[in-house]
């Protein structure tokens, strides 16, 4: 008895060992993936949404192989057994016994379909609260800001209720399944022993005999209703294996070609050839755009908001990719590069700067992972960071909460300089904050792009006008199309759109 306890712990733990290890590849092929899709999966989607789907689907499916597994031969074979056993005791018996299966395969069948259609739906009413809890609790200071609050609680209870119709639903089809299959155990010895009585009264059974056929009857139940069960926490996890897979079936938008050349010595020549450039299909974001930003050159990209220069500045680290056209990299096109080589030449310097939670050293060793501490100090130097990083109470090891909301505006985005310069690329790209600063943090700020600038071809997305004045090239955009290029001094003698601008925005914004 010691044994067959033994056995059975042995048994319990190899099974689940077996099945959760599958779910954790599972969970990491899934994150795996997920991190290689493209900007517009990203673009599309709720950042709560997806979270739900790698953790809440992940867990659905983990009920399954939890729970089931274990039990699933063991059944199987108890049945096939006890099956030969009843018919050898008595064949016409066990065909009233069985009389009712039919139901339970039925309600195995149909049920089974249903049951995982109101799963989809759960999960994905889950993954629309996800979706919205995520996004308000990261955005709670608007909330606060316009007193939302109750808005906000009608919204998320009415979500809540939709999700508790959906359960409410998957639990009316799995009363339903227990019901049928209920009805089915009761019923079915009660027939075996009506049947089986008038066999006694007629002489040709003995009570001893329907005694044995009933207990071994009783005994083949067990595990019909533990397969029942089952196939209702199966049609569930289906459900999430299925939400799982969609996300598999997707393909990364911008894919690496299988013989793409390494990248080795970079000189910095980008060109943009007749590119045209939209993320929806017929609404054309960038048209026929032709430009060469030589070695070393920054351009500074002006025009009004939504012409399309953060768009333009994307195709460059290969975030999307063009329609139609060719960007090139020292004559190369971008889709024969390997993307990582790519990367790693372009420093992006962001509209707003993303920070992680962690402390700042960590933040600043992602652009390189071995960076000594001199070489921290000294980007951080370069940067006009270390000013205040050094007046921290814990310097470099300051913990930054999540988005660095500890930081002011100002201080995270001479972090993110700081990181360009310890990653030391051969091409910048330079989003610049709009966010007014005060003159000194703005002063710091200009003072170190300057010198970040550099020798590196720089795309800049300037609204400050000593970047835009400074650069050696000025790309005018309006709505899609570049409509004036040339140094500052020409641009404002040919009295266009370039010295209209500089008038009204520059001239007067610009203390
Ligand atoms: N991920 C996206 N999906 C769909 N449309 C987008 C996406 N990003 C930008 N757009 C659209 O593309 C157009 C160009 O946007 P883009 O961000 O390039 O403008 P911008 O010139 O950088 O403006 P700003 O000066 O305000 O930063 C806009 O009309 C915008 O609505
Ligand atoms: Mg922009």
């Amino acid at each position: 008895n010691l044994f067959w306890m033994a056995a059975c712990y042995l048994r319990s733990l190899f099974t689940a060992k077996a099945g959760h290890r599958m779910i954790r590849d599972l969970r990491v092929a899934l994150f795996n993936h997920v991190q290689r899709l493209s900007h517009q999966f990203f673009a599309r989607r709720q950042t709560g949404a997806i979270v739900s789907r790698m953790v809440n689907d992940i867990a659905q499916a983990q009920n399954f192989v939890g729970a089931a597994l274990t039990n699933v031969w063991m059944d199987s074979v108890l049945l096939l057994v006890l099956f030969i056993v009843l018919l050898n005791l008595h064949a016409m018996l066990t065909l009233i016994a069985l009389a009712l299966m039919p139901i339970f395969l039925f309600s195995i069948k149909t049920l089974g379909s249903r049951i995982r259609r109101a799963s989809r739906e759960v999960q994905q009413r889950v993954e629309v609260i996800s979706g919205g809890l995520q996004e308000k609790i990261a955005g709670v200071t608007i909330v606060k800001g316009f007193t939302r609050e109750p808005e906000e609680l009608e919204r998320f209870a009415s979500q809540s209720d939709k999700l508790y119709n959906r359960v409410l639903r998957s639990v009316h089809y799995s009363a339903i399944n227990e019901m049928l299959v209920g009805f089915v155990v009761l019923t079915a010895p009660g027939l075996v022993l009506w049947y089986g009585s008038r066999q006694i009264l007629q002489g040709q059974l003995t009570v001893g005999e329907l005694t044995q056929f009933l207990l071994y009857l009783t005994m083949f139940y067990g595990p019909i209703q533990r397969l029942s069960d089952l196939n209702v926490l199966l049609s569930n996890s289906l459900a999430a294996i299925e939400r799982i897979f969609e996300y598999f079936d997707m393909q990364p938008q911008v894919i690496e070609k299988p013989n793409a050349q390494r990248l080795r010595r970079v000189v910095g020549t980008i060109e943009f050839d007749k590119i045209t450039f939209g993320y929806e299909r017929g609404v054309p974001v960038l048209q026929q755009i032709d430009l060469t930003i030589e070695p070393g050159e920054t351009v500074a990209f002006v025009g009004a908001s939504g012409s399309g220069k953060s768009t333009l500045a994307n195709l460059v680290p290969r975030f999307y990719d063009p329609d139609e056209g060719v960007v090139r990299l020292d004559g190369h096109d971008l889709r024969d590069i390997r993307l990582a080589d790519l990367r790693a030449v372009i420093g992006i310097v962001n509209q707003e700067t993303i920070l992680f939670s962690g402390t700042i050293q960590e933040n600043l060793l992602l652009a390189k992972p071995n960076a000594a501490p001199s070489e921290l100090k000294e980007a951080l130097i370069a940067a006009n960071a270390w000013e205040f990083v050094s007046t921290l109470p814990e310097g470099l090891w300051t913990e930054i909460s999540e988005r660095g909301s500890n930081l002011s505006g100002g201080q995270k985005q001479r972090l993110a300089i700081a990181r360009a310069f310890l990653k030391n690329p051969r091409m910048l790209i330079l989003d610049e904050a709009t966010s007014a600063l005060d003159s000194k943090s703005e002063h710091q700020i200009q003072d170190a792009l300057s010198r970040l600038l550099k020798e590196r071809s720089s795309i800049v997305i300037a609204h400050r006008l000593s970047t835009v004045m400074n650069a050696d090239k000025i790309v005018v955009m309006e709505r899609g199309k570049i409509i004036e290029i040339g140094p500052h001094q020409a641009l404002l003698k040919r009295g266009g759109a370039y010295a209209q601008l500089y008038q009204e925005q520059f001239f007067h914004l610009t203390p």
